[in-house]
């Protein structure tokens, strides 16, 4: 997987190819992330097992978007967005995000997300949505 760092505005960036894939349990605990999560990101895997899944939040994020999120997971059993998350090392990252269920044979929940990388005019127009969301909030 090869990274890469825009040193003027702190965005990385990762490749077609590099699915970045986490899961957490019923309540948004990581209990999985693959290396390519764990390099876009920034942290080693053991800094990420056991965190809530809000570790990566960015602050341009807006609420309605994670309420989305859990809402469409919980209800429909799948949610797909645009996602801006912070870098440990507090550079930042865009990702298109398929968030789904899993349902195990307990009857027990648990959430699997698949990122790819974001058009970069997509980004641009997802930039202006969410900080209108924001000043809303
Ligand atoms: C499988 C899964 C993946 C998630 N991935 C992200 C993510 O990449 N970035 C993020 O900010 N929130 C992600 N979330 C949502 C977080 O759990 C959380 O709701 C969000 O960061 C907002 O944080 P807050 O609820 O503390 O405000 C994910 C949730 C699930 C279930």
């Amino acid at each position: 997987m090869s990274i890469r760092k825009d040193d003027i505005t702190q965005q990385w960036y990762f490749d077609i190819e590099d699915y970045i894939i986490s899961e957490t349990d019923g309540s948004g605990i990581i209990t999985y992330a693959n290396q390519g999560f764990c390099e876009i990101a920034g942290y080693n895997i053991d800094e990420l097992l056991g965190q809530p899944h809000n570790i990566v939040r960015h602050p341009d994020m807006p609420k309605i978007a994670f309420k989305g999120l859990w809402d469409d997971v919980k209800n429909k059993g799948f949610w797909t967005g645009y996602v801006k998350n912070t870098r440990k090392d507090g550079g930042f990252y865009w990702v298109y995000a398929t968030v789904m269920r899993k349902i195990d044979s307990s009857g027990k929940s648990s959430y699997l997300s698949v990122r790819v990388p974001v058009l970069r005019n997509v980004t641009e127009q997802y930039k202006e949505i969410y900080a209108k969301l924001r000043d809303k909030e």
